[in-house]
């Protein structure tokens, strides 16, 4: 099928971008939307035009790299599906897709379709780590975890760190993203340790560059972990925790 791309340009941080107009001839609907870039890609290699420049690594929905906005939403139409899984077969010939950057103050423009997410990261510096004392490895079943809580934990480490709860969010809140890396930390024996002072420095370090949840819910939907509202929660529940506790 042929689609008519609308694909965000933009030279660099200081360049104003521009949606510049393709035609990809060749288009089938199994396709991802990475590879409907692939394709239009070496269509501008081949004419000697300058590629569009956007992340990707493992294209199995595992690593985060690939945040696109397509039609106005993070990711894509399919709920909960990540770029590199977002599929075409929702298009017909003549159809026209507007593919641009993850939209978010925090997520400045590097080039394209790449953002810069580091305000991310800056949130998981501030706690999301563990100390473990080094020295003879413990037994295994030196520290018990029951299985029902160990379920909820992996369920909250899911989250990919791909920022689109935040591009989702008309307040660019990232607590979908803190409350999974919270409640899966705190649910944990080891690294249940620091949760106090962690929640403490993630809760301050979030509000310090991301805006304030009103729950509009959107987050949860283009999450491609699928990780619940109820982390949201987990955000509030761990904040109070931490005013309440020493340690
Ligand atoms: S909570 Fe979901 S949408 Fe937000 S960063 Fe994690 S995986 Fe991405
Ligand atoms: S490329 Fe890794 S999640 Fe999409």
């Amino acid at each position: 099928m042929r689609l008519t791309l609308r694909v965000w340009r933009q030279a660099g941080p200081d360049d104003p971008g521009r949606f510049a107009e393709y035609e990809v001839p060749d288009a089938e609907p199994e396709m991802s939307v990475l590879e409907l870039l692939d394709a239009l890609n070496s269509r501008l290699v081949d004419a000697g035009e300058e590629p569009v420049a956007f992340d990707s690594d493992c294209r199995e929905g595992i690593c985060g790299a690939c945040g696109v906005t397509v039609d106005g939403r993070p990711h894509g139409a399919a709920e909960n599906t990540p770029s590199c899984h977002q599929r075409l077969n929702g298009y017909t010939d003549g159809d026209t897709l507007r593919i641009e950057p993850l939209r978010a103050t925090v997520f400045p423009v590097v080039r394209d379709l790449m953002v810069d997410r580091s305000s991310l990261d800056r949130v998981l510096e501030a706690g999301a780590h563990v100390w473990i004392p080094s020295g003879t490895a413990p037994d295994a079943d030196a520290t018990l975890q029951d299985h029902a809580t160990a379920e909820v934990a992996l369920d909250f480490a899911a989250c990919i760190g791909c920022g689109a709860c935040v591009a989702a969010c008309p307040n660019g809140s990232a607590n979908l993203f803190v409350g999974a890396k919270l409640r899966h930390l705190a649910l944990m024996p080891v690294s249940s340790f620091d949760r106090t002072p962690r929640a403490r420095a993630m809760v301050e370090a979030s509000e310090g560059e991301f805006g304030p949840c009103s729950l509009y819910g959107e987050c949860s939907r283009v999450c491609p972990a699928g990780i619940p509202l109820r982390a949201i929660a987990g955000v509030n529940r761990e904040r109070l925790r931490a005013v309440f506790k020493r340690r």
